[in-house]
């Protein structure tokens, strides 16, 4: 991850035993993985999609996270009932190369940094931990995920153990200082070897967002490709994912020349995608006028994979979960529609609500985890269960024999457009519950998909929408406008357009459309509902 700006905040420790969400995910995959066209599917052929969250050990004491905190097998438990089915693993090239790294026992890296109070903690969690050497804590905790049914993706995030990116850290591309291009392929073989045989790591993402002075196309091919035959050659279970150039932005080369494999079925790529990726666009643009720029740049530079054929993973992408900061808040309410829609396989940054110790801080707060500062609880319920939209796949192969149809998204709440019941308002609710499947036809109309002709109707400004079944006439087309294509909007018989909106009581209803475009004071986000498309049986 990039440096983002953070508040140091120690706060109190409040054990709280509560809140764990139900876990929305089904049933364990048949593994190992392959890829099938833009999917990533199980031995059977059937789709898997990989709902991730970011958990570290690539700092100075080489360690997962938060084992001072909690027991691994309740840490692996938590990770479970907030509904991932995946974690982003990260390791330092180093804790695979040089030995004198990977045979220090966790006791001793800890002592090195002076991490006393940490010792005492870990001793008081995971006793167990203190006595393995750091490479042997490793595999125990990727061993406690796998017995939780959670897959790991293990992450080359950078060489010399310590906080990631910077483009002048030495870390950021072939040749530089701790970035020797045979020594990484000879820790990517290492790894690879020892994690042959264990079935629930099912992918290795080469190196974390390069960057940096020394960024040159014709060399990302020439080693990336042999980085992943290497991996291949020596574990040919795992999917092997490659990040692009400037910070895992960049795929563009891509449209001009295919990546090379002896192999098939293995390959993926990785995006990530922050609001500060773009600065303070979002705060400083009209929400519509920002998002569907940005979106467009990302089909040309990276989301074009898709239509190639190849699994997108978006490894990386997060928010400040405080709230208050409305750029990455504005980001997130594009980022969901988008991933809703393309359906994508995503890693959440991050799990870890605080950690050891990060660029000289001890016990330094991560405003982006899921968990809070002291890792008893989630730091934005909220959060969760818009994540818990996009954890379960909308379609792809192997996933039901039903013909796509529409669902009506809503990317501020992460809910959907629920069954029409009769005489009862149209709401939003959850969309693993019983969204209503509509088609949104050629003529604009949202028509029921149960065969009977009854449509969405609008039906004045401030009023409940209904269901109606002339499907024609004022208030029953449905036009996608704004810059991205987000509102859905609708002409009454006195010639004023309303949008689809919500009230306080996610009520489904029309309102006067909200700054479509230049008003950077205001956020519509309300009002966004994407239309996507779903093979999903309820
Ligand atoms: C291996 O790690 C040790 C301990 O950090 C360090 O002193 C040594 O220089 C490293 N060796 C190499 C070859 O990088
Ligand atoms: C940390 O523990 C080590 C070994 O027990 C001890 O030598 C050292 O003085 C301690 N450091 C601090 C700051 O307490
Ligand atoms: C760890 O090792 C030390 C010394 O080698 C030993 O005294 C201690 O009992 C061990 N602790 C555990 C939990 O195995
Ligand atoms: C990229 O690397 C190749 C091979 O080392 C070299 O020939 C080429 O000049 C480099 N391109 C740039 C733009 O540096
Ligand atoms: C990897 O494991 C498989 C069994 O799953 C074994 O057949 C193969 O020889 C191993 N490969 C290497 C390079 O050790
Ligand atoms: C939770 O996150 C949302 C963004 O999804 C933010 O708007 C909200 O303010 C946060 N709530 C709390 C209590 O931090
Ligand atoms: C059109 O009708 C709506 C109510 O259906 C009303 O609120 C609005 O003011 C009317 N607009 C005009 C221009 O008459």
């Amino acid at each position: 991850m990039k440096k983002h700006l953070l508040l140091l905040f120690l706060s109190f420790v409040v054990l709280s035993p509560d809140v764990l969400l139900q876990n929305q995910y089904g049933n364990a995959a048949a593994l190992p993985l392959y890829t099938n066209s833009q999917w990533i599917v199980d031995e059977n052929g059937q789709r898997v999609k990989l709902a991730c969250v970011n958990w570290i050990s690539h700092l100075q004491p080489l360690l997962a996270e938060g084992l001072n905190r909690q027991p691994l097998d309740t840490i692996s438990k938590t990770i479970v009932s907030m509904g991932f089915n995946c974690v982003r693993f990260t390791w330092p090239l180093f804790m695979a190369t040089n030995e004198s790294l990977y045979s220090l026992n966790v006791r001793q890296s800890f002592e090195n940094l002076g991490l006393n109070e940490s010792i005492g903690a870990i001793l008081v969690n995971n006793p167990s931990m203190l006595n393995l050497t750091v490479i042997q804590a490793f595999k125990a905790v990727v061993d406690n995920l796998g017995d939780n049914n959670v897959m790991v993706i293990l992450d080359n995030h950078i060489s010399k153990p310590g906080w990631c990116c910077s483009r002048t850290d030495g870390n950021g591309f072939f040749g530089d200082t701790y970035f020797d291009p045979e020594l990484w392929i000879k820790g990517l073989t290492q790894m690879a070897t020892w994690f042959n045989g264990t079935t629930n790591v099912i992918g290795m993402s080469l190196r974390n967002e390069l960057r940096g002075s020394r960024q040159n196309v014709s060399v990302w091919y020439k080693y990336m490709q042999a980085g992943a035959e290497a991996i291949h050659k020596a574990n040919p279970h795992v999917l092997t994912i490659l990040s692009g150039l400037e910070f895992d932005h960049d795929l563009s080369f891509l449209h001009s020349r295919q990546v090379k494999l002896s192999y098939s079925r293995k390959l993926v790529f990785e995006l990530h995608w922050y609001a500060f990726t773009d600065g303070h666009a979002w705060e400083e643009g009209n929400p519509n006028d920002v998002c569907g720029r940005i979106v467009n740049t990302l089909k040309s530079q990276s989301l074009f994979v898709l239509d190639q054929g190849y699994p997108l993973f978006l490894s990386e992408f997060g928010i400040d979960l405080r709230g208050g900061d409305p750029n990455g808040d504005r980001f997130s309410n594009c980022f969901f529609g988008v991933a809703a829609d393309l359906d994508f396989d995503w890693a959440l940054w991050a799990f870890m609500g605080s950690y050891y110790l990060r660029e000289g801080y001890y016990a330094l707060n991560e405003v982006y985890a899921v968990l809070d500062w002291d890792w008893a609880k989630p730091r934005n319920t909220t959060f969760l269960k818009r994540v818990a939209g996009i954890q379960s796949p909308f379609r792809g192969p192997g996933f039901s024999d039903v013909r796509p149809y529409n669902i009506l998204y809503h990317p501020l709440t992460g809910l959907c457009v629920q069954k029409v019941s009769p005489m009862e308002p149209v709401k939003l609710g959850s969309c693993a519950a019983a969204p209503e499947a509509w088609i949104y036809t050629p003529q604009k109309t949202l028509m029921l998909n149960n065969g009977m002709r009854y449509c969405l109707q609008a039906d004045g400004v401030g009023n409940g929408v209904m269901l109606g079944n002339a499907c024609s006439g004022p208030g029953s087309n449905w036009y996608q406008i704004s810059a991205s294509k987000l509102h859905l909007s609708s002409k009454l018989a006195n010639g004023t357009s309303v949008c689809l909106d919500i009230d306080p009581s996610y009520n489904i209803v029309t309102n006067t459309c909200q700054c479509l475009t230049g008003d950077k004071t205001c956020d519509p986000a309300g009002q966004w509902f994407k239309i996507i498309t779903s093979t999903r049986r309820y």
